[in-house]
């Protein structure tokens, strides 16, 4: 199974992604990483593993829907079978989001449907929670809101900060979670079929 791997920051999940096929645990190849940022982290990942990299940054783009079919005719001549968005800060144009829809997948560092959007570790710590987590979904044209494929969680400890919680989480769980969220997707043991996640066969 071919990916597009999608990222704009310090390509953590990338990475484990990478080690996860280095290692033979996940059976896929990264065909192509696409940033959206020239700065980011995660290229200089991408450039170390020996992966086709770009960056298509929006300044050149007048239009958030001229810069994302420039971005998705990119993602579409790699003629991905999973297209990963991992640590990727842009919203996306429903236009894309259909694009590719059923094979577009996000993370988000919440146990959603709880705290979309940013800043999940403060509000997280903030409304005194004991447990966070992080979600792999399939992306819909709302924000952090498409089916669930899966989740997993830590205890939140009374000494934790935003930023302790964050490191931990990203280690502890996302790291874990992507290639196992992708293995399933590659297993064919989730499916999406009309909004609603099938797995071995149960509506979840
Ligand atoms: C992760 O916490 C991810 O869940 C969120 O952005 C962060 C990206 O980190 N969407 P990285 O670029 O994978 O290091």
């Amino acid at each position: 199974p071919r990916l597009v791997v999608v990222i704009s920051g310090r390509g953590r999940n990338l990475q484990a992604i990478i080690q996860a096929i280095e290692s033979g645990d996940l059976n896929a190849q990264i065909e192509l990483v696409i940033s959206n940022r020239s700065d980011a982290p995660g290229m200089q990942i991408a450039r170390m593993a020996g992966l086709n990299c770009v960056c298509i940054e929006p300044k050149g783009f007048k239009r958030r829907d001229d810069f994302d079919r420039a971005m998705g005719a990119r993602i579409a001549a790699a003629r991905p079978d999973w297209v990963v968005l991992a640590g990727y800060m842009r919203i996306l144009s429903s236009a894309f989001v259909q694009r590719f829809d059923g094979k577009l997948v996000n993370i988000h560092p919440s146990l959603l449907p709880r705290y979309k959007g940013l800043n999940t570790h403060e509000r997280v710590l903030s409304n005194g929670d004991t447990r966070h987590g992080a979600s792999v979904h399939f992306v819909t044209p709302d924000l952090d809101d498409g089916p669930l494929i899966r989740q997993a969680s830590i205890a939140v400890a009374d000494d934790d900060t935003p930023e302790t919680l964050a490191d931990r989480l990203m280690a502890d769980v996302e790291q874990r979670l992507y290639p196992a969220a992708l293995g399933d997707l590659i297993a064919g043991t989730v499916r999406f079929y009309d909004g609603v996640v099938w797995r071995d066969g149960q509506i979840q």
